[in-house]
């Protein structure tokens, strides 16, 4: 059995990975501000996890945090684009000094691994699809110059302090747990729940830009995969499902599952947006035999009842 800290444990990706180590009978501390995270997130894991309320740019809260622990599951954030073109001067605070924090602590208290939740959106737009790691980053939001500048701090503690780290690139994430009520939330909450609603949401652009949409537990399992892997330190790699969606492919599949026929509306393109998201995922398939365990369509299936639940 190991100890895992999970930082922005009570936010959708960290309460999914969470789940998922009670399960294995693993040790959890979760550390988190509540800041878009919500303790109802972990409900049910009661006195089987630890929950620690602290900010990530506090050494001292951070530093008592990582006594005793194992493997870092670095996952808070401030995760918008829009809400990094709004206040880019916090994003980059949270999600830069932040993440300085977290690696310094960890390096002090000598853990095994520290996984970082990177983005795709490092990469911008790229004439290469699907996108392989070897690309030349080109971040087009502040968000993603935060997540870009974290991935390099992690491949530098790898080399120069020795601390096991790797940068995961996400690929959109949704799933159960995923908050749809934020003024910052992501399409496929909004999608649900304004469809369960009879609502139309809105689709930025014409919709023929699409994504590889991820189901979370894609994710939970590479992150958990990539702690013990003892390999690739300092390398950044795509997690993702390997597919291509359009958003107004997403939206005739989520109407189809919900049983509506409600015509979206259409806006202007929002400023930081990638036309297309595509990754290649053969490295994390090489260094930490990962599979896409749940495929897009499985997943959203399994979304919906979740929303439809009310939960
Ligand atoms: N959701 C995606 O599609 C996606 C894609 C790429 C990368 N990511 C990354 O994955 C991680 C998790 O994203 P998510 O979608 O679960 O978002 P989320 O907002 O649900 O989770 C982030 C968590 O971090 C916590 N947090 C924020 N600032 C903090 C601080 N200063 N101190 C302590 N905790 C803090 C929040 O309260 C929240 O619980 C983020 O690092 C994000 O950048 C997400």
């Amino acid at each position: 059995m190991a100890k895992y800290l999970v930082t922005g444990g009570a936010g959708f990706i960290g309460s999914n990975i969470v789940g998922e180590l009670v399960a294995r009978g693993e040790d959890v501390v979760v550390f988190d501000d509540l800041s878009t995270g919500h303790e109802k997130n972990l409900e049910g894991f009661g006195s089987e996890i630890e929950f620690i309320k602290g900010d990530i740019r506090r050494s001292d809260e951070v530093r008592a945090a990582m006594r005793g622990i194992d493997h870092v599951l670095h996952q808070a954030a401030l995760a918008s684009v829009p809400r990094s073109i709004d206040d880019p001067v916090l994003v980059n605070d949270v999600n830069i000094n932040g993440t300085l924090t977290v690696l310094e602590e960890a390096k002090n208290a000598g853990v095994k691994s520290l996984v970082y939740a990177a983005s795709s959106s490092a990469y911008g737009e790229t004439e290469q699809l699907p996108k392989t790691e070897d690309i030349l980053p080109h971040p087009l939001s502040p968000y993603a110059v935060t997540k870009l500048v974290g991935e390099y701090y992690c491949s530098v503690y790898s080399q120069v302090y020795g601390l096991p780290t790797i940068s995961m690139r996400y690929f959109n994430v949704f799933g159960p747990k995923q908050d749809p009520a934020s003024q910052y939330a992501a399409v496929i909450p909004i999608f649900i729940s304004h469809l369960l609603k009879g609502k139309a949401p809105t689709i930025y652009g014409d919709g023929k830009q699409s994504r590889d949409f991820t189901y979370v537990k894609n994710v939970v399992n590479a992150n958990i995969a990539a702690s013990k892997c003892g390999k690739a330190s300092g390398q950044m790699i795509n997690v993702a499902c390997g597919g291509k969606y359009t958003l107004n492919e997403l939206y005739s599949m989520l109407s189809r599952l919900i049983g509506v026929d409600i015509d979206p509306v259409y806006a202007e393109t929002r400023p930081g947006d990638v036309k297309h998201s595509h990754a290649d995922i053969t490295m994390a398939e090489d260094l930490f035999d990962y599979s896409v365990e749940v495929p897009f369509e499985e997943g959203l299936k399994r979304t919906v009842d979740w929303y439809r639940k009310g939960a």
